[in-house]
């Protein structure tokens, strides 16, 4: 099979998120908060990772049935050992059509500098670093770790160095943190080569307290940048784009390229589930058809007693065949005790 896989809603299936470690060097409150998180968490244990010559058979699998981007998560994608030899593995398919795929990854930046050039010479494309304020000390107390804001700085400068491309930076906007922020992030940024991307704070897992309260709603970061740095919207690249985009303006009030642009995802304000085309990989191996999913599709299982590649891709077009889902869009129309009460697993184990 080629291509054209459709879901219920007809929704192509495009990106594959791969999620290769659950653990993750930082402990932000929204993710993997320090009480729920401690040492005594069950970490998933060695032999329940799907292994690197796992997780490239499923992606060559995907890719014949429309798959075109894959993007490594986590937890911390950069804390799995050894990484770059499965860059290097997935840098070597190709679509039916004889071309490589786009291969990205998304990072808290900690260990850029110590990795990007391996990663970039494995055939990994571009990346997406996650940094929510260029305050320290908001910084520091968000990672909950103590982590340094200039590393994760100076682990994007490593990542520009070592050529990696179309370099994106997100930042988590929390209204009762980090707010005070998005002007000195947006202000650094610009003109950088570096595109800022504004998150809006999502019930994701079931450990955060999430709250309607803490979402700042994107069309508001929008109007605190617009009204210092005039902004022009653009045109959606992609089908199925998580970030509305918007452009710097020039002095004649046209987008000047030179200056970058800056993107919202808007998961809460306005959802974008319509023309979804995510599948989500967890570590263990579980096909999750939906970030709020409450359950996965069992795909080890399969890898490992034996299925040949058509059992294997049969069973890949029948579970995205059957999907429904579209979460953010039902939200808002759900009781406020039934979409929290709903039981969904952590960002950190089904990747961002
Ligand atoms: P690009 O191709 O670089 O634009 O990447 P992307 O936007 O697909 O990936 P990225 O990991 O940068 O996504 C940014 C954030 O958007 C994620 O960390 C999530 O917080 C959110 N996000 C991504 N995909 C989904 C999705 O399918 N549903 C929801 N609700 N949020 C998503
Ligand atoms: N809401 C929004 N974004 C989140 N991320 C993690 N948890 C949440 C949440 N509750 C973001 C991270 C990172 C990406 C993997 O997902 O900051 O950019
Ligand atoms: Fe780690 Fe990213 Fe989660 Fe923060 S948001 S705890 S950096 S996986
Ligand atoms: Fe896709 Fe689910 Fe996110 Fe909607 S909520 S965009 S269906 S992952």
């Amino acid at each position: 099979p080629s291509g054209h896989l459709l879901d219920q809603r007809a929704r192509p299936l495009h990106d594959l998120r791969i999620s290769v470690t659950d653990r993750c060097n930082f402990r932000c409150a929204y993710c993997m908060p320090k009480d729920v998180f401690s040492k005594d968490y069950p970490y998933l244990p060695h032999q329940a990772l799907l292994s690197f010559e796992e997780i490239t058979r499923l992606a060559r699998l995907f890719t014949a049935h429309g798959v075109r981007k894959l993007r490594l998560t986590g937890g911390e994608p950069l804390l799995r050992k050894d990484l770059d030899r499965l860059i290097a593995q997935l840098a070597a398919l190709r679509t039916p059509e004889g071309d490589a795929l786009d291969i990205t990854l998304t990072t808290n930046g900690s260990l850029l500098r110590r990795k990007a050039l391996q990663l970039k010479k494995a055939g990994l494309k571009r990346v997406t670093v996650s940094l929510d304020g260029l305050d320290d000390a908001i910084f520091r107390s968000m990672n909950d770790v103590d982590f340094p804001v200039a590393d994760v700085l100076d682990g994007i400068d490593a990542a520009r160095e070592a050529g990696l491309s179309d370099i994106k930076v997100n930042m988590v906007v929390k209204r009762s943190t980090n707010v005070d922020q998005i002007l000195p992030m947006a202000r650094h940024f610009r003109g950088s080569g570096v595109t800022l991307r504004f998150i809006e704070y999502m019930d994701v897992g079931a450990t955060n307290g999430w709250c309607m309260d803490e979402v700042l709603p994107s069309a508001e970061v929008v109007k605190l940048l617009h009204a210092e740095m005039p902004l022009v919207q653009l045109e959606p690249t992609s089908l199925g784009e998580t970030a509305k985009r918007w452009g710097y303006a020039g002095a004649d009030g046209k987008h000047d390229a030179s200056l970058g642009e800056i993107g919202v995802i808007s998961s809460v304000t306005q959802a974008f589930c319509g023309d979804c085309s995510r599948a989500r990989l967890s570590t263990e191996g579980r096909l999750y058809l939906c970030l709020f999913a409450d359950k996965g599709w069992d795909l080890r299982q399969l890898l490992r007693t034996d299925a040949d590649d058509a059992t294997i891709s049969n069973a890949i077009a029948h579970i995205w065949g059957q999907r429904t889902d579209r979460y953010s869009e039902l939200r808002a129309s759900l009781p406020a005790e039934s979409a929290q009460g709903r039981k969904r697993v952590e960002m950190s184990y089904i990747g961002g």
